[in-house]
């Protein structure tokens, strides 16, 4: 397994990749005026300060997040890892439903749960990915990783709902929000790569040991952060639950049809049809009774 420092530098990479993408777009909602766009981001970020603060909040739990989720995945067997994450999908509801005040009937919250058993046994890892992962872990080790994802689970619901708030209950474009969040995230990004790999930065620069599979990484987490703004606009939280979990299966189908390199396992048949049958369940209203023939 990597070491645990890794992924800084990348996700400080990201972040100025989803400002620069960011501010392009706020460019193209000007009609391209440079000086229209300066404009707009002093009004909108510098001159006030209390909006773009309140971006610190989710910016810095998602940090916290992702360091959270490496000191789970070193500590934890995969599977326990995955079965674990899934309580996110919980945690964004009760988010929902005490912040935003949205309210689930019965069949919404059961199909929450069918998700988070379909999306498990989705990820569940094959023999083959389990023999080559076996770790021994002491009781202290999974001790401490668990209790590591249970936070990452809490501080998603909390972050995404947090940012769904603020991107729902203000005017400002979806895009200078993300401008805003992705300011804090460089900002934390950064003193957190100069804390754990500032000697190694210093001696080889900020790009060592780059290649492709790096790069198309950054990218990818850049236009998915885009894209998780966007739906959190748009739809909600929840509904990016159902997304996540679809999108781990049609990548899944397309590794299998195009790259030819995954073997669907009857587990994963399993998990894709609770999936399906969740995100059905999820949309189905229980209706009243027609009154049509009591008219009559
Ligand atoms: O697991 P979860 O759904 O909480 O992960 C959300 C991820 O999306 C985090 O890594 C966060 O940094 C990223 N994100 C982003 N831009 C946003 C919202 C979330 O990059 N606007």
């Amino acid at each position: 397994m990597a070491p645990a420092t890794w992924p800084r530098r990348p996700v400080v990479s990201a972040e100025v990749l989803k400002i620069f993408a960011c501010s392009l777009l706020v460019l193209m909602e000007n009609n391209f005026s440079v000086r229209a766009m300066n404009q707009l981001l002093k009004e909108e970020i510098v001159k006030r300060p209390a909006e773009t603060m309140k971006l610190a909040i989710p910016a810095g739990i998602y940090t916290l997040q992702n360091n959270l989720l490496y000191v789970a995945l070193s500590n934890l067997d995969a599977a326990t890892y995955q079965v674990t994450y899934q309580l996110k999908i919980l945690t964004t509801a009760l988010f929902s439903v005490s912040m935003l005040g949205r309210r689930l009937g019965l069949y919404q919250w059961l199909s929450l749960l069918i998700l988070m058993a379909g999306v498990t046994l989705v990820q569940w890892p094959t023999e083959s990915e389990g023999d080559s992962e076996q770790k021994i872990l002491s009781a202290g080790s999974q001790f401490v990783g668990l209790m590591a994802v249970l936070m990452a689970c809490v501080s998603s619901g909390f972050a995404g709902v947090y940012f769904e708030k603020i991107l729902k209950g203000t005017k400002q474009s979806v895009w200078v929000r993300n401008i805003q969040l992705g300011l804090f995230g460089f900002v934390f990004g950064l003193v957190g790569m100069l804390v754990y790999d500032g000697q190694r930065v210093k001696q080889s620069g900020i790009f060592q040991g780059y290649n492709t599979i790096t790069c198309t990484v950054v990218v990818l987490q850049a236009l998915g952060g885009l894209v998780i703004a966007v739906v959190i606009k748009y739809a909600d939280n929840i509904l990016k639950g159902f997304a996540t979990s679809l999108s781990i299966i049609t990548s899944a189908l397309i590794s299998y049809f195009l790259l030819e390199d995954f073997n669907p396992t009857s587990i994963f048949f399993l998990g894709s049809m609770l999936v399906i049958a969740a995100t059905f369940l999820y949309g189905y209203e229980c209706k009243p009774p027609s009154s049509s023939t009591i008219k009559v």
